[in-house]
């Protein structure tokens, strides 16, 4: 969950604040400490400087650190419930916080993560209504971590540890397909990020409803995401010419791997970062997949993470046929493309763009059809910064479907909603994306100086892309 506005925030600003403030970590954590304060002030629209009340309420702080959280009793639970699925041997995360002794040097570290909202990798924000498998903190959970750091992170009584909560772990019901990219795939190691596209063939002869997927990289540590689409058998061949362009298996790609010329996409399947296991469709819904359908899988390597050649899996669970038929099918609708050029040096370029529910791509509503909207994505390259999805009804009332605050390509993701929103197809959908096309910011995204920047595929371009999961009826409804 978010924190939510509320006194307590000003309270954990405090505390972060004097745990900054005790940092030795020098300049990076003083770095952060500046930012994380300055932003967290900000969401909690709160009055409070968090630099002017350090000094100002320490009987609160104190107060709880006599009898405060330690290690064994209060914080190796939340780091192995929210941390170690990353932060475990061969993970993608750097760090591994195996036990006390690993983990009590790093607690400054740690704070000053928490704080600026970098981990864990989070990134829907704002108005955002509560998405399924939400990675962040409770807020009792960030006041534990926060006031064990702070207290100089007590050991506790070793002999006594509370019980450790296992991260989240999603399975896949059956796998009725279990493939993989079709070779052992090595990463160019002379750029540190290769986007690089594959044809994955499913070999199914009918069609089926899949109801949930997993993809499973072999090398989680040059691994950083997948992106799939699912094309109709009938664009084999469209796909393999594109592929055959290179020697190797695959093809590069960036932004382009779900436009093949000639090809005919059906939807989409889903994605992978970090931490994911399984992903399981919403109960009683499920996609598509047409007798002998190809996905086209981009995976990101981030060769900074090595180059051992990986063989990414791809699993799928399909519906018995006899339940086919109960389950309500997902629709991958996009919205249209808004017209961009974002001038050379403008740090702060915004571009929007509302459609009728009815009118977008795949949504299967006509204009007095009701539908439910059950997820959503949104997709930017290097220089977005903020993007953001709003439903705006009859009345001209907006409320937020998905709102990233801080945009981050790596972490780009699929939502699901906890409660399905629903929809009727004179509804507008708005898509905004925020873009900073300044030195400072292309130099921090490994770019290079500033130049106008319009659409396209490749990484010196951009994209501003939003999807919604819709369904036309709720499932049992
Ligand atoms: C979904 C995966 C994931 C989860 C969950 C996660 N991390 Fe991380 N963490 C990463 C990755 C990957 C990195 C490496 C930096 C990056 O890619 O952002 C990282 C880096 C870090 C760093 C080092 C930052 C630096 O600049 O050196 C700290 C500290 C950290 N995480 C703390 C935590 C804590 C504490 C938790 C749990 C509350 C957590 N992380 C949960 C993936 C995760």
């Amino acid at each position: 969950m978010r924190i939510p506005v509320s006194r307590d925030r000003a309270a954990l600003l405090v505390l972060a604040a004097s745990v900054l403030a005790c940092s030795d970590d020098s300049a990076r954590s003083a770095d952060d400490a500046g930012s994380s304060s300055a932003s967290a002030a900000d969401d909690a629209g709160s009055t409070t400087d968090p630099d002017a009340t350090t000094g100002s309420e320490p009987a609160d702080s104190t107060g709880g650190v006599a009898s405060g959280p330690t290690y064994y009793q209060d914080i190796a639970p939340v780091i192995s419930e929210r941390c170690s699925g990353c932060h475990t041997p061969g993970g993608a995360a750097p760090l591994v916080f195996s036990d006390y002794e690993a983990t009590a040097p790093l607690a400054p570290l740690i704070a000053s993560q928490l704080m600026s909202g970098a981990m864990p990798p989070w990134p829907p924000g704002g108005e955002t209504p509560p998405l399924q498998h939400d990675r962040s903190l409770t807020d009792d959970q960030l006041e534990l971590m926060l006031a064990w750091a702070e207290a100089g992170a007590p050991e506790g009584d070793a002999s006594n540890p509370a019980p450790l909560v296992p991260p989240e772990v999603i399975e896949l019901p059956s796998h009725d397909v279990a493939t993989d990219i079709g070779t052992d795939y090595v990463a160019d190691a002379s750029i540190s990020d290769d986007y690089h596209c594959f044809m994955i063939e499913l070999g199914t002869t009918q069609d089926h409803v899949a109801t949930g997927y997993q993809f499973i990289p072999q090398n989680t540590k040059t691994v950083h995401h997948v992106l799939s689409t699912v094309f109709t058998a009938e664009s084999i061949a469209a796909i393999q010419a594109v592929d055959d362009e290179t020697p190797e298996v695959g093809w590069p790609c960036f932004g382009g791997y779900s436009n093949i010329p000639g090809g005919d996409p059906v939807g989409a399947l889903g994605g992978w970062v970090p931490g994911v296991t399984a992903s399981n469709y919403p109960a009683g819904t499920g996609t598509m997949i047409p007798a002998g359908a190809v996905v086209v899988a981009q995976i990101h390597y981030n060769t900074l993470g090595g180059t051992d050649p990986d063989r990414t899996r791809l699993d799928l669970a399909f519906a018995p046929a006899e339940q086919e038929d109960e389950l309500v099918l997902l629709h991958t609708s996009g919205m249209p493309w808004p017209g961009f050029m974002i001038p050379a040096g403008d740090a702060d370029y915004s571009t929007e763009k509302e459609a009728r529910v009815s009118v977008l791509l795949n949504a299967g509503l006509a204009a007095d059809d009701t539908g439910y909207v059950m997820g959503f994505a949104g997709h930017m390259h290097k220089l977005g910064v903020e993007i953001e999805l709003s439903l705006v009804a009859e009345d001209g009332s907006e409320s937020t479907l998905l709102h990233i605050p801080k945009w981050d390509f790596g972490w780009q993701g699929a939502y699901s909603l906890v409660e399905p929103i629903r929809v009727v197809g004179t509804d507008r959908i708005k898509l905004r994306c925020v873009y900073d096309n300044s030195d400072e910011h292309r130099a921090a995204q490994q770019m290079g100086p500033t130049e106008d920047v319009t659409w396209g595929e490749g990484t010196a371009d951009e994209m501003c892309l939003g999807y919604l999961q819709v369904v036309d009826v709720l499932p049992g409804g």
